[in-house]
């Protein structure tokens, strides 16, 4: 599969080598412009480009969004029309500014991202796994269930198919949360299953209990 990587810290590099190793091809961009990222890309391989924020978006048929949510507006809206989006981005006003919509619980991060993307696929996802984890703890040896749990949501669920695969393709589980809405707000900074370091099996528990 062809990703296109938005944001190339933490998260986003961390996704980028999981991607690869897993034979899909990245083309990976962050705010700065390629050149600044020549290291990366050489420790990545041949599968691997940098490349500007559009380039990235076009280039891919997922496209990995994963950068402070208080920037989400500079992203580029009309070159993400259709295109399958993961969203990463975690909502800490002590870093991204304070978003009144979010705040008094009208909407949410992602829905937010949604909005402004019009007409991208959005599905939210790897929020709540720390980088470290990430990197270290896909397993593609075991059965699925007993896999480390990543999380999703998203209100298209052809979309959540396909970001579904991709990350049992780099040995994780994903577990649907339902939609943008509800689950993604399940998946927030300070919820029930934020960096909770769980299998599939222990995650579709909490997920199917009420309330959780
Ligand atoms: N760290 C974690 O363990 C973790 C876990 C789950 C979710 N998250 C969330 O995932 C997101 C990324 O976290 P991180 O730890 O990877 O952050 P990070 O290490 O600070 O990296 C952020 C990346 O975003 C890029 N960026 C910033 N603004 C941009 C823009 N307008 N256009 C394109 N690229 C832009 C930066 O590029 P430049 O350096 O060129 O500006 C950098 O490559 C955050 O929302 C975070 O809350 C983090």
């Amino acid at each position: 599969m062809k990703i296109g990587i938005v944001g190339a810290g933490n998260i986003g590099a961390s996704a980028a080598r999981l991607f690869v190793k897993a034979g899909h091809e990245v083309a990976i961009a962050n705010s700065r412009g390629p050149e600044t990222l020549t290291e990366l890309v050489e420790e990545l391989g041949g599968s691997a480009k940098a490349v500007s924020v559009e380039e990235a978006t076009a280039f891919g048929d997922v496209v990995f969004v994963s950068i402070p949510f208080g920037r989400y507006k500079d992203l580029p809206a009309a070159a993400f029309a259709g295109k399958i989006v993961i969203d990463s981005n975690n909502y800490y006003p002590e870093r991204d500014g304070r978003f009144a919509e979010h705040d008094d619980g009208r909407t949410t991060s992602s829905e937010m991202l949604a909005q402004h993307l019009n007409g991208a696929r959005v599905v939210k996802g790897f929020n709540t796994i720390w980088f470290e984890h990430l990197r270290t703890q896909g397993d593609t040896s075991l059965p699925v269930p007993e896999r480390r749990a990543i999380f999703i949501a998203g209100d298209d669920e052809e979309a959540k198919n396909v970001v579904a695969d991709l990350i049992e393709s780099i040995g994780f589980a994903a577990v649907d949360t339902g939609g943008l809405a509800y689950g993604g707000a399940s998946q927030q900074p300070g919820t029930a299953i934020y960096n909770r370091d769980i299998t599939a099996r222990e995650a579709e528990a909490i997920v199917g209990s009420e309330g959780y």
